[in-house]
């Protein structure tokens, strides 16, 4: 199935955030207020995950979309590398079962080539047993960057189109790490920082930013709810104004 770009076309839009992008921030920082080691906040972070998948699912969201680990954070200390690793293997052991008892179907993205060959092999036996899963699509986005996902794209449409020197987005668009989601309606940030880090660099360009000064850990189903509500607070206007999005719903 494809989505609407919305650069193309404007998109139709559901009144609820359909595709909820997620960049869980702050774990760090959550342990140091505590004095305890920054592991102590990853593994924290994962039970927000497990928290926010409910929530999701709640709130009939389609897709939830998570970075966990950037094409950048291998520039932290090797230590704490490995321990994001390990916990990303445990997470994967303990709930993929209930997840696919949930009717969620699991993706990973990113360039997974430089994750060791069990973690691999998990994340492709986790794919295919929730492949036929409808009720919430949950993307792990693993050794990702919207750099990289625009690169890898544009080889693999070159690689597709012999010859080809003049390309549009609708080439490219279908080998994009996510082209299976619609474009994310809400992309929510915790931990402060306002900035997207190299996240889904392409796939945000129409996308509704929230930033909270909650830390990851800490972001529960009320946190969401505040972000979902400022959601419903804002006009999407795609480049048109404001009176012909009024004209539009008297016309509907
Ligand atoms: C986000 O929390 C988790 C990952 C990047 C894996 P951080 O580890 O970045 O926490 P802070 O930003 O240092 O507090
Ligand atoms: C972004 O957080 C990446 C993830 C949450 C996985 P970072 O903590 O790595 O981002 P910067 O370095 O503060 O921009
Ligand atoms: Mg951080």
């Amino acid at each position: 199935m494809t989505h609407t770009s919305s650069t193309k076309a404007v998109p139709a839009l559901p009144a609820a955030p359909r595709h909820i992008a997620l960049i869980m921030d702050g774990n760090g920082r959550w342990a140091t207020k505590r004095y305890l080691p920054r592991v102590a906040g990853h593994v924290k972070g994962v039970e927000a995950v497990r928290g926010m998948v409910e929530a999701c699912i709640e709130r009939h969201v389609e897709y939830l979309t998570l970075f966990a680990f950037s094409s950048e954070n291998w520039r932290r200390p090797a230590e704490e590398v490995s321990l994001l690793m390990r916990l990303f293997m445990t997470a994967l052991e303990r709930e993929v079962s209930k997840m696919h008892a949930n009717g969620i179907r699991l993706r990973v993205v990113g360039d997974l080539s430089r994750f060791d060959a069990g973690l691999q092999k998990m994340i492709v036996d986790a794919e295919r047993k929730t492949a036929g899963n409808t009720r919430l699509v949950v993307t792990i986005c693993a050794n990702y960057g919207g750099r990289w996902d625009i690169m890898q794209a544009t080889g693999k449409m070159v690689a597709a189109n012999p010859g080809c020197t003049d390309f549009t987005e609708d080439q490219l668009a279908p080998h994009l790490a996510m082209a299976y989601a619609p474009e994310p309606d809400l992309f929510i940030r915790t931990g402060g920082e306002e900035r997207i880090s190299n996240f889904l660099l392409w796939q945000l360009a129409y996308t509704e930013l929230y930033f909270t000064e909650t830390y990851w850990p800490d972001f529960d189903a009320a946190a969401l709810d505040l972000a979902i509500d400022s959601y419903y607070q804002r006009e999407r206007r795609f480049g048109r104004t404001s009176a012909q999005i009024a004209d539009q719903k008297k016309a509907s």
